[in-house]
């Protein structure tokens, strides 16, 4: 499934001007197809991602017996095979580099009677999975997992499966959503606590497709609820364009001067929008056009304008709000005016790749100011001067598809150009990325 590796060159090119169309949300693509395939009925996806990580799960979704189609005017169509009747895959699951396939469907297989082997690139089999087989096990789940709690393991789903009260003991989304969809299947109430709001898209589609879950605040927490042995009816689905593809485009056109660029269809749900905040605290010149609402999510066009950025520190309770796009912010401070603070980020060590030190060398090997710290970096920006670029070198994507995509819109803003070994993973999230670059710079 994956790509073969491809070397590719990033250069100054001039502003980013005109419009442009990211494409679909890949957090809201991947549970549209779960959720769909779980429903009885057909539902109907529009604007679904079409990127290597949403395809690996809709193979694993066919494999659990659900009638998943791309129609020719590019809807996705899925027949559900019900909660409490998921098929037990023949193969194991091939999760490629998806975290999010590989953590949400382990909670959807953990309280079904089916057992599955789940296998990944070697990015993704070198990320924890103890986070999810915890709350998992506790719900009757058993596994046998690589040394380390990581891919390839397999999982004995449990039926019935056990309700349990889970406080999230790291700021992830996956692992709650992994524990409230191994509720969907069990009986009586299953909880998640969260002591820090992460992305909601899990409650607020599991809502649209007819499950009964009750959100509330307690001591400043949040509590979800989710009521088990749940069916759930199909519907139909808007994704809008992806806020951490948006990124790319919203920096790259901040720094690269002369630049006037919009950005149509942005996702602008509260847990995902750090990275407009911290921008515009640097200075950034973005503007919200025509604010609507997209399948149940806040959406707006962006008009970016290049601005001189500054230096901040960065709050790191902002964190989970801006969790995937902090490798693009680095760029940004990378050519700002003065010096920028980054911690509380441990969690960013354990993505597709370790990203603080991923980041760290790229940005040096390109002429930036970085320290490396154990939970950020500080970051001492060029006043707007381009960096230098990689003369003596290129940078590792190391199977990350945010290095490649961050270190290319380091290359807009560089003079000698930034060459990387690998874009090939930038097709897991954004495969229309290079294709947006030469119109928006055209
Ligand atoms: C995601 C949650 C985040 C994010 C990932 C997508 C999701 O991961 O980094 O890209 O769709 O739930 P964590 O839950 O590990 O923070």
């Amino acid at each position: 499934m994956t790509s073969p590796p491809m070397r590719q060159t990033f250069s100054p090119r001039g502003p980013l001007k005109g419009a442009i169309r990211v494409p679909g949300d890949k957090s809201i693509s991947h549970r549209a197809l779960m959720f769909a395939g779980l429903a009885v009925g057909r539902s109907r996806i529009t604007g679904l991602l079409e990127g290597e990580d949403v395809l690996a799960t809709a193979a694993a979704m066919r494999q659990f017996g659900a009638h998943v189609e791309r129609e020719g005017d590019g809807t996705w169509s899925v027949e559900g095979v019900g909660v409490g009747s998921l098929l037990e895959p023949k193969l194991a699951l091939d999760m490629g580099n998806s975290g999010t396939s590989t953590r949400l469907l382990m909670g959807l297989v953990a309280s079904h009677a089916i057992t599955a082997t789940f296998t990944g690139d070697a990015s993704l089999s070198g990320r924890p999975m103890k986070r999810v087989i915890d709350p998992l096990s506790q719900m009757g789940a058993s596994f046998e997992a690589s040394a380390g709690g990581t891919l390839p393991l397999m999982l004995r789903g449990a039926s019935p499966a056990v309700p349990i009260t889970y406080r999230l003991p790291v700021a992830s989304a996956q692992v709650k959503s992994a524990v409230l969809l191994a509720g969907l299947n069990t009986p009586g109430i299953t909880r998640v606590i969260e002591p820090v709001p992460t992305r909601d898209h899990t409650e607020r589609m599991l809502t649209g497709f007819g499950a009964r879950l009750e959100v509330a605040k307690e001591n400043g927490e949040t509590v979800i609820a989710i009521h088990g042995q749940a069916d759930l009816a199909p519907m139909d689905v808007v994704v809008p364009g992806d806020p951490s593809s948006a990124a790319f485009f919203m920096v790259a056109a901040s720094i690269v001067p002369g630049s006037d660029l919009t950005i149509l269809n942005v996702g602008l749900n509260p847990t995902r929008a750090g990275l407009l905040a911290v921008l515009r605290q640097m200075g950034a010149d973005i503007a919200e056009l025509n604010p609507r609402e997209v399948g149940g999510e806040p959406v707006a066009d962006l008009r970016v304008r290049h601005a001189q950025l500054s230096g901040v520190d960065v709050d790191p309770a902002i964190a989970p709000a801006m969790i995937d796009e902090f490798p693009v912010l680095f760029v940004a401070a990378a050519l700002a005016k003065g010096t920028t603070r980054t911690t509380g980020l441990d969690e960013l060590r354990v993505k597709e790749s370790d990203r603080l030190a991923a980041m760290a060398a790229a940005l040096t090997s390109a002429g930036a100011r970085v320290e490396e710290h154990a939970d950020g970096l500080t970051i001492h920006g060029t006043g707007g001067e381009p960096l230098r670029g990689t003369a003596n070198g290129r940078v590792k994507s190391l199977l990350d598809h945010r290095i490649a995509m961050s270190m290319a819109v380091a290359g807009l803003a560089s003079s000698g150009g930034v060459e990387i070994d690998d874009t090939s993973p930038i097709n897991t999230s954004f495969p229309t990325f290079q294709r947006l670059i030469a119109e928006a710079t055209a």
